[in-house]
């Protein structure tokens, strides 16, 4: 069986299971409050002056982004309030692995809590699955998340959240910014800073494999550890941007639509990552379950 194959099976089986056994999911939500548990008491826990006194010193941002809650759930996307249990749920087992492994660290330069997502074409669903994931882990979880649109060609998440006009990731890489706090947008939401794409730059690919990109990845691994740091990432197979990200992100998810991704599409970007950094599957706008969508993540 091949992976997508595999993939697909397991979410057949884990659709079944959950529909049949409701007390095995009890049990793994439990095991995944723990890991946030621990991902709180890290934040808790860090001190000021483990911080070094680099380019992109000062915790501080100093923007803020309101976030227009209306247009999250016009969207269908997870909301601060208790409505949407279902993409909540669905999000649940999205997140799990990938917070489990960045949870595990040992080494505190370790990039596994920066997390890549892509897919092989645009359209499949990368903006809507980061900022989903970005909003179960911070609405859910109270752990921190810093979420980068890092699709620079394509800023999906400058239209949904509104940051078009906003300098981000190009500008500081360019050096045109001080410091990264003058990018960092706080919002509305709890535990959710934004940093959007900024000016889409005809360079982006060097930009992406600059030595400040490296820099940026290196800081945000170890200064801000206790973060989950999740990238929007440009598609795998129509840039060479991504291949580019994921050379400093420590794990990757791969989101692949139902129906539409092609089975050897979905190969093709494989190929083109890191397999070890590839934490699983996102299915995107499944039908399995019946009307809606559903989330699926495969790990292996
Ligand atoms: N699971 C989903 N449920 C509802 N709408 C979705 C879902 N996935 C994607 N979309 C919508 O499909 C469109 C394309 O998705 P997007 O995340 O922008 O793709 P990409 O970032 O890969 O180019 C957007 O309008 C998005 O809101
Ligand atoms: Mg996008």
């Amino acid at each position: 069986m091949d992976t997508i194959e595999k993939a697909l099976s397991k979410h057949r089986q884990a659709a079944q299971a959950e529909l049949e056994n409701d007390s095995v999911k009890g049990e793994a939500l439990e095991q995944t409050s723990e890991i946030d548990q621990r991902a709180h008491e890290s934040v808790v826990g860090v001190d000021a002056s483990q911080f070094d006194k680099s380019r992109a010193q000062g915790d501080k941002t100093i923007n803020s982004l309101e976030i227009d809650i209306d247009a999250l759930d016009r969207m269908g996307a997870i909301l601060p309030d208790d409505s949407r249990s279902k993409i909540k749920e669905e999000y649940k087992h999205i997140k799990r692995p990938l917070l489990q492994k960045a949870m595990a660290r040992m080494d505190s330069d370790s990039p596994d809590n920066l997390i890549m997502v892509t897919s092989a074409y645009s359209g499949e669903g990368k903006t809507f699955s980061s900022l989903n994931l970005a909003l179960s882990i911070a609405v859910e979880r109270d752990c921190r998340v810093l979420l980068i649109d890092a699709d620079v060609v394509k800023p999906g998440l400058g239209r949904t959240l509104n940051v078009e006009d906003k300098p981000g990731l190009v500008e500081y890489l360019n050096g045109e910014v001080e410091s990264l706090s003058e990018v960092l947008l706080t919002t509305n939401i709890n535990n959710l800073t934004v940093l959007p794409a900024g000016k889409t730059h005809h360079l982006s690919h060097e930009l992406l494999a600059s030595n400040s990109m490296r820099e940026l990845a290196k800081e945000l691994a170890s200064r801000y550890r206790d973060r989950i740091i999740i990238f929007d990432s440009p598609p795998v197979l129509i840039t060479s941007e991504a291949k580019v990200l994921s050379d400093v992100v420590g794990q990757i998810a791969l989101v692949v639509e139902q129906d539409k991704t092609a089975q050897q599409s979905v190969k093709d970007a494989l190929e083109k990552l890191d397999n070890a950094k590839i934490s699983g599957l996102i299915l995107n706008k499944s039908h399995t379950l019946g009307a809606g969508y559903y989330g699926y993540y495969y790990s292996d």
